[in-house]
Formats: C-alpha cells, sequence, structure tokens
C-alpha cells in the first residue's frame, strides 16, 4: 500500500508518501518521501504563528512539495493536457484556495500516480491552515480518485515514537513491538496531554494543561529573554551552561492528585522575577524555567505509568526534542517500563507521522463528511 500524506495544521506545510509491504500487522515501511517546509522565517518576526498568514504560505508551498514528493517517490507522471477551465466541481473544492487552485491548474492534470490513500491532518490546529490541506486533499482524491483518510494529529505524534529504524537503511522501518497499556506524554506548542492507549485507534485523554502548553510557555518564556521565536530550543541551549537550581521558580500542580498541567502561573513567576531583579543572569533564569517545566511533566507521567500499569512510555511532540526532558524521563522511569523516543528529525510537525498513524485507520471517510476541527481531541 502507497500513502500520501499532508499536514497543514501548523506553520509546516508537509507531505511523505511511505509504502508498506509484508504483514499486514507488522509492516515494513519505505519513505518514498518527506518533506517538511517550515514558515518559520515568515512568522517570526510576529513572534508567534499569525493563522492566516500560514493559509496563504500552504496554499502558495503544496504544489512545489508535491511535485517534488511525487519525483522522489518516482510516482510522477507527466502531464497530459491542460486542465479543463470549466471543470467546476474543482473550482467548488478550492473555492477559498484561490491561489492554491491556481498553483494546481499550471500542472494538473497529471496521471493518477499508483497511491492507495491520501491521509491528512484535520485537527486539532489552526483552522484555516488545517482547511487548505483538507481542501488540497479532496482536490486530488476528486482528480485521482482517490479515497481520504482524516487524521488526528496528536496521534500522528504518538507513532513518531512507535517508529523502529531498521538499522542499515534510514528510509526502511517498522513499528515497535508494542504491548499495551502504553502511556503517552505529547507536549507541543498547542498541546501538553497524557493519553493512555490501550490499542492502536484507542486512546483517553487522563490529563492535559489547564492554560498554556508547555512548548508555549517556553516560547513565551523565550520572548521575555529576547530570544526570538520558536523560544524551546534557544531556551534548552542557553540552559546548558546555567544553573537550574539557582531560581526556585514554582512547579504548579505538581503534588496535586490529577494528571493536569498548568504553565501559565509559572510564565507569570517568570516575568515577575525578571521585573523584580536588576541584575540576573539570562541562562539561569533558562534553565531553572526548563528544569520547572521538565519537573512537573515527569511527575505527572510517571504517576500515571505507575497508576496504569502500563508496559510503555511513549513521548512525543515538539518539546519531545528537549535533551534535558528526554534523560529525566529516562532517568525516572520505572523498572519494567520501555521509554519510546522519537528522532529528533520527527519531533516536530510532518507529514510522515500522518502516513504512518493512517495506515493502521480501516476505512477512508467520504470526502463531504471531512472538516476542519481546530479542537479535535485524540479520544474523539
Ligand atoms: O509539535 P510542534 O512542532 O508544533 C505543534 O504542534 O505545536 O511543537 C512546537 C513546539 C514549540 O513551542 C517549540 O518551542 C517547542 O515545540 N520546542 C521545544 C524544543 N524544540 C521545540 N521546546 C523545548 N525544548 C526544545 N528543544
Ligand atoms: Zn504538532
Amino acid at each position: 500500500m502507497k500513502i500520501l500524506a499532508i499536514e497543514t495544521s501548523c506553520d509546516e506545510t508537509a507531505i511523505s508518501i511511505i509504502e508498506s509491504k509484508g504483514k499486514i500487522k507488522s509492516p515494513k515501511f519505505t519513505i518514498l518521501s518527506n518533506i517538511v517546509s517550515s514558515q518559520v522565517a515568515i512568522h517570526k518576526e510576529f513572534g508567534g504563528v499569525v493563522p492566516n498568514l500560514a493559509e496563504r504560505e500552504h496554499q502558495k508551498s503544496l504544489v512545489p512539495i508535491l511535485m517534488t514528493a511525487l519525483k522522489q517517490a518516482k510516482l510522477f507522471k507527466k502531464k497530459r493536457h491542460a486542465l479543463k477551465k470549466e471543470d467546476s466541481t474543482l473550482r467548488n473544492i478550492l473555492s477559498r484556495e484561490q491561489e492554491l487552485l491556481k498553483r494546481m491548474k499550471e500542472v494538473f492534470p497529471l496521471e493518477v500516480p499508483l497511491i492507495d490513500r491520501i491521509a491528512v491532518t484535520h485537527g486539532p490546529g489552526l483552522e484555516p491552515a488545517l482547511w487548505v490541506g483538507i481542501n488540497f486533499a479532496k482536490a486530488l482524491s476528486y482528480l485521482w480518485n482517490i479515497p481520504i483518510v482524516p487524521m488526528n494529529h496528536m496521534e500522528g505524534h504518538i507513532f513518531t515514537a512507535l517508529i523502529k529504524e531498521d538499522g542499515k537503511n534510514a528510509k526502511k522501518f517498522s513499528i515497535e513491538k508494542i504491548r499495551f497499556p502504553i502511556v503517552a506524554l505529547l507536549v507541543s506548542g498547542g498541546h501538553t496531554e497524557i493519553v493512555l492507549m490501550k490499542n492502536i485507534g484507542k486512546y483517553t485523554i487522563i490529563g492535559e494543561t489547564i492554560d498554556d502548553a508547555a512548548g508555549e510557555a517556553f516560547d513565551k518564556v523565550a520572548k521575555m529573554l529576547n530570544l526570538g521565536y520558536p523560544g524551546g530550543p534557544a531556551i534548552s541551549k542557553l540552559a546548558d551552561s546555567g544553573d537550574a537550581s539557582a531560581i526556585p521558580f514554582p512547579r504548579p500542580m505538581i503534588k496535586k492528585n490529577s494528571y493536569d498541567f498548568s504553565f501559565s502561573g509559572l510564565k507569570t513567576a517568570v516575568l515577575y522575577y525578571l521585573r523584580d531583579h536588576t541584575s540576573y543572569k539570562k541562562r539561569d533564569v533558562a534553565a531553572s524555567f526548563q528544569q520547572a517545566v521538565v519537573d512537573v511533566l515527569t511527575a505527572k507521567t510517571m504517576r500515571a505509568l505507575k497508576a496504569h500499569k502500563a508496559k510503555i512510555l511513549a513521548l512525543g511532540g515538539g518539546v519531545a526534542a528537549n535533551a534535558l526532558l528526554r534523560k529525566t524521563l529516562q532517568d525516572a522511569l520505572p523498572r519494567r517500563v520501555k521509554l519510546l523516543l522519537p528522532k529528533i528529525s520527527l519531533t516536530g510537525d510532518n507529514a510522515l507521522m500522518i502516513a504512518v498513524a493512517s495506515y493502521f485507520k480501516k476505512k477512508p471517510t467520504p470526502a463531504k463528511m471531512i472538516t476542519a476541527r481546530g479542537n479535535a481531541k485524540i479520544s474523539d
């Protein structure tokens, strides 16, 4: 089976094509293409992602990325003739994506590539951004007559941890031997949640942030320290040379008996600290803040692992790139629990994770039923 996946939930435009072979339950995958085009440079000057700019950039980038992906996957077939101008169905599908329509008309129709399904992120994320990917998927589905499988973005992040690379060939991988239940700690710019996974496709959110996401806190504190956007990588780099015990920032809700998080108070504590101290070492602030976030994430996750007798801890999301978090989780892990960490290059948003997760979905969804769901939950 060949899968084409599209991911446009935030500020990365991503397309991946994978091929699966072998047994249905223990497939071997080959990455035929995996392209991520980041818009960070565009959003940087605004200090965060601007939804309308993201929407516009996705419209501009999707067609050239698709063409490159098809070529890399050797699925590119020649353009045959000009797209009929009167194709009103296509015009309807892309009525709100005029820029994307224009770019599609420049290259389509292409001969139908040998692809079995199109996977597309339908949420959670920024709705204007999600819609571009969804309508692109619908347009391709219409032109090529290939079914669509709508995917949850957070489920994709879980699968980055479940990928087991073939030691010899970086393009080949399988899925880790999974023993349930799995507890997944998902930490990104928009979400922070602990998910109990009883099987593939069976998810319960047992804890989540009641205000800011962990990545969001990193981004906001980085802004206060003038470290630019996105803040996570900048803070963790600076923290390397700082003293994590220099400032006793609060560990919000660490003692509370729920698996929920709160990071907005911590962010405010940093703000007050900077306001009330005329001289401070940025690196100590970064290190102490990072330690506070990691301590809370680790404490709650360990409690969840024990309470649910988890066999595996899977880490996912942009903040999964954080070296201190990776190490602290490993050090705190109960015996007999296996920690699965994603490859650093797959921690940020990408379409490969959407492709892999979609392999396990049985049925496609009729295009008409697919909508952007900004607040979609992994448990839906
Ligand atoms: O999953 P992701 O790429 O996008 C969303 O779906 O939100 O996550 C992006 C978030 C940003 O907030 C970024 O600052 C954070 O991940 N991040 C990090 C690190 N690298 C990225 N946070 C802490 N340490 C890092 N090394
Ligand atoms: Zn994400």
